[in-house]
C-alpha cells in the first residue's frame, strides 16, 4: 500500500505525486496548514532556516528535494550537482517530526517530457541571472508551478540568497493567481560572511578561504553607497575583484529591487541591492546585499 513511502527513517518520504497529494488533502480536511520549502537538496543551514520559519508559521512543512534538470543551462553543472538524499533526511530529522519530504523522480514531475514551459515575468527574467543563464527562469517557473500544484501549500518560503528567483516566484503567483503566500527569508551566512550554498561543499580549501571576499566586498560597497554614486561603487567593486587572483567576477550590479534593473541615478524613494556572481575555480557563487 505504501509503495512510495519509506517509514524506515521515521520520516515520511514521498516519491510519487499522487501519494503526497492524497496525504495532504486528507490532512487539510482536518484543518492542518502547510508551509512549503522547495529545494534541490544537499541541504545546509540556509535551507534549514527556511524550514524552521515554515514550521513556526504552519502545522506541517513540506520539503521537496529535486534537482530540476530544466533550470540548468550547463549539463556539467547538472551532472555535478550534489545528490545526498540520506544526509538530507537525517538533517531534517534533527529539526522536527512535522516535516514531509517529497523527493520525486524526473519522470514523476515531467512524465517523459523534460522541457520547460515558457514564461514572461514582465522583464524580471532578463536581468542578472537571466543574462548569464539561458532559460534558467523558465526552468524554475516550470518546476515551482508544478510543485505548487502538487503540494498546494498555504505558504511557501524562498531565500533572498536567490533574490531574483524570489521576485520571479512572486510574479508567477500573481500572474497565474496561484493561492499561495510567498515569503522571503533572509540570507543565512557562515561566521565568515559566506552565504551557505549547496555549491560550497565543492570548493577546494583555498577557494573556500577566499570566498568570504564576496560578502566583504558587498559590505564595503554598502558603506560606500551612502556617499557615492552606483557607478562609482560598481567600478570600485569591479577593481577589487580584478585584483583577486582566485575569484573571477561575472557581474557586480546595483539594482532597483522592484524592477531588478541596474540603477542609473539614485533616488531617495527607491530601495537598492547589490548583486554578485563570481567563479571560484569552476564553481559559480552568487550573493547579494541590501544597500539602503
Ligand atoms: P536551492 O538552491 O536548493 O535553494 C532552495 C531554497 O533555499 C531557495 O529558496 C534558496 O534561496 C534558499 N537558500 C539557499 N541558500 C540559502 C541561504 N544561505 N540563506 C537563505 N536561504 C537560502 O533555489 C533552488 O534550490 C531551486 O531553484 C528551486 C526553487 C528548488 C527550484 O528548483
Amino acid at each position: 500500500m505504501f509503495a512510495s513511502v519509506n517509514f524506515i527513517l521515521k520520516m515520511t518520504i514521498f516519491t510519487q505525486k499522487s501519494k503526497i497529494q492524497d496525504h495532504i488533502s486528507t490532512e487539510k480536511l482536518k484543518g492542518k496548514t502547510f508551509g512549503f520549502v522547495p529545494t534541490m537538496g544537499a541541504l545546509h543551514k540556509g535551507h534549514l532556516s527556511l524550514v524552521k520559519k515554515a514550521l513556526k508559521e504552519n502545522d506541517v512543512c513540506v520539503v521537496s528535494i529535486f534537482v530540476n534538470p530544466t533550470q540548468f543551462d550547463n549539463a556539467d553543472d547538472l551532472k555535478k550537482y550534489p545528490r545526498t538524499l540520506d544526509d538530507d533526511v537525517s538533517l531534517l530529522k534533527t529539526v522536527s517530526k512535522n516535516i514531509l519530504v517529497y523527493a520525486p523522480s524526473v519522470d514523476d514531475i515531467y512524465e517523459g517530457n523534460t522541457k520547460a514551459e515558457q514564461f514572461s515575468f514582465d522583464g524580471l527574467e532578463f536581468e542578472m541571472e537571466g543574462m548569464f543563464r539561458q532559460g534558467h527562469f523558465d526552468g524554475v517557473g516550470t518546476i515551482v508551478k508544478r510543485l505548487f500544484e502538487i503540494v498546494t501549500p498555504n505558504n511557501a518560503y524562498f531565500g533572498e540568497k536567490d533574490f531574483q528567483q524570489l521576485a520571479i516566484i512572486k510574479k508567477l503567483v500573481e500572474k497565474y493567481n496561484i493561492p499561495v503566500v510567498v515569503k522571503g527569508c533572509e540570507i543565512f551566512r557562515e561566521d565568515s560572511g559566506l552565504a551557505y550554498s549547496s555549491r560550497n561543499a565543492r570548493l577546494k580549501p583555498e577557494y573556500k578561504n577566499e570566498a568570504p571576499f564576496i560578502y566583504k566586498t558587498l559590505s564595503t560597497a554598502k558603506e560606500k553607497f551612502g556617499t557615492k554614486s552606483a557607478k562609482e561603487v560598481t567600478e570600485w567593486a569591479e577593481k577589487q575583484f580584478a585584483k583577486n587572483k582566485l575569484l573571477e567576477l561575472e557581474y557586480f550590479i546595483i539594482a532597483d529591487v522592484e524592477t531588478l534593473k541596474p540603477v542609473k541615478r539614485k533616488s531617495k524613494t527607491k530601495t537598492y541591492r547589490a548583486f554578485v556572481a563570481a567563479y571560484a575555480d569552476d564553481i559559480r557563487l552568487i550573493d547579494n546585499l541590501a544597500l539602503n
